[in-house]
């Protein structure tokens, strides 16, 4: 509209300015214009870890974090989570809606087809320490495959791009469950293609030669899913933005996905799922919450799984996943750090301190302990996260390069250092 817009003084010159408003933004470059002089670069916008600033126009994924809402396409996260399976979600925020019967079953049966992984693949992995971390095992594999795939890097090829996707969603579950089976010196099990994905997963994990009768749960296997798309998008968070950043210089997509699960590893990412897990251990007893607490409002560390950027409000998610503990614990018994869990969410959420920061649990506050009763370690917690997050990360680089916007990622700096000086010599 004509009369949205933003009229800016510059008190340096006096000079006044109109700029339109976009989608209810500012765009930056519209303040180069802002001079003192013909030789002034201009106006630049000042903003830190992003906390202001729009980098993108996208259609994936809303979030409203006052009010507690998460919606991929449009569809609440809570009505996707109870009546979808994640290759239907996968399906979704590639596509832009949901498939009908037929395409699902061609879609899944398109995944299916690109599980397996090459056998050369497997001896890379034997040049890793058992006990190196699985998110740093992963990382490097996805970025090997890049060298596997040399036609990856045909990015602007839509059926290229098509069929990368359909093998990054596919491999990623199987180098995950032969990554945790080589940490255990374990002989791999090849992907089933009779399963569905999460059942797959659990297959390759856990299957034993010794017990060929062996199935995966199909509750667990549920749960797993509905833990999938709760971690499929969350638009542009760290490694979305380092998938997109990464990709913006026409990376393949397997090198840009290799970068994303660095950034997700990170302990305020995607690693809070196993520091969770790690700080319930070190509480140890529902008697110690308190004495954490002040330690925590001391200064002294983080109460991980709280807190969010975008959410001032519970983390939709959070709620979510609390309700399918019910249906694992039923099967596998419960989890006792949920105790320490549930008290120490009662107390945060009493205390002044989180409740002026409107500090939440998120999305990693329980995920741990539901994982832990599944049977996963805790350092494999955030290869979890990751598989659920491909989709996301797949959608958002797509979505980047349709955008005749988008060019490479590239920040300006404010200078802080020395002004010219003559080497002393
Ligand atoms: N425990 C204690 N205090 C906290 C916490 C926490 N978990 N999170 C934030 N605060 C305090 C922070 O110290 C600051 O206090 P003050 O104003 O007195 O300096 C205030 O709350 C605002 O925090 P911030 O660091 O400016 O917030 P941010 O938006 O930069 O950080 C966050 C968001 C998620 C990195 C942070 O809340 C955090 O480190 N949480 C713990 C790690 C965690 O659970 N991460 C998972 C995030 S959800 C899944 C994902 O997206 O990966």
């Amino acid at each position: 509209m004509e009369n949205e817009t933003l009229t800016i003084t510059d008190h340096r010159t006096g000079k006044s300015y109109t700029l339109p408003f976009f989608k209810g933004c500012i765009r930056t470059m519209d303040l180069r214009q802002i001079k003192v002089s013909d030789d002034d670069f201009g106006v630049m916008g000042y903003d830190p870890a992003f906390m202001n600033t729009a980098s993108c126009q996208s259609a994936i994924t809303f979030i409203d974090g006052d009010r507690g809402i998460l919606r991929y396409r449009g569809y609440p996260i809570d009505q996707l989570a109870e009546k979808c399976s994640y290759l239907e979600v996968c399906y979704l925020i590639l596509h832009g809606e949901l498939p009908n019967a037929d395409q699902l079953k061609a879609w899944e049966a398109e995944v299916t087809r690109h599980s397996m992984v090459q056998e050369d693949v497997k001896k890379l992995l034997e040049g890793f320490q058992k006990d190196a971390h699985p998110m740093g095992t992963l990382m490097s594999l996805v970025a090997a495959l890049s060298t596997y795939y040399p036609d990856a890097k045909n990015i602007h090829d839509p059926a290229c791009r098509k069929l990368q996707i359909l093998r990054l969603l596919a491999k990623t579950p199987t180098l995950a469950a032969y990554v945790y089976r080589h940490s255990l010196g374990l002989p791999y099990v090849a992907p089933d293609h009779t399963l569905t994905y999460a059942e797959n997963f659990m297959n390759m994990l856990w299957k034993l030669v010794a017990d060929p009768g062996w199935k995966p749960n199909k509750v667990l296997a549920r749960a797993l899913d509905v833990l999938f798309i709760l971690h499929a998008d969350h638009e542009q968070n760290c490694s979305t933005n380092t998938m997109r950043s990464v990709g913006s210089s026409q990376a393949d997509p397997f090198s840009s996905v290799a970068a994303a699960i660095a950034a997700l590893s990170g302990p305020l990412h995607g690693g809070a799922n196993e520091e969770v897990l790690k700080m319930l251990d070190e509480i140890g007893t529902v008697e110690n919450i308190p004495g954490f607490i002040e330690q925590v409002k001391a200064g002294k560390g983080k109460l991980m799984g709280f807190g969010h950027r975008v959410y001032k409000n519970y983390d939709p998610r959070a709620k979510i996943i609390k309700q399918t503990a019910d249906a694992v614990f039923a099967v596998t018994g419960r989890n006792p750090k949920l105790e320490i869990a549930i008290e120490l969410e009662k107390i945060a959420l009493s205390d002044e301190y989180f409740i002026k920061r409107k500090l939440y649990p998120n999305v990693d506050f329980y995920s741990g302990i539901i994982y832990q009763a599944m049977g996963f370690k805790p350092d494999i917690f955030t290869v979890l996260f990751a598989i659920g997050r491909m989709v996301g990360w797949l959608a958002q680089w797509e979505e980047m390069l349709n955008d005749k916007e988008q060019k490479i990622a590239r920040p300006r700096q404010i200078y802080t250092g020395y002004g010219e000086r003559p080497v002393p010599k």
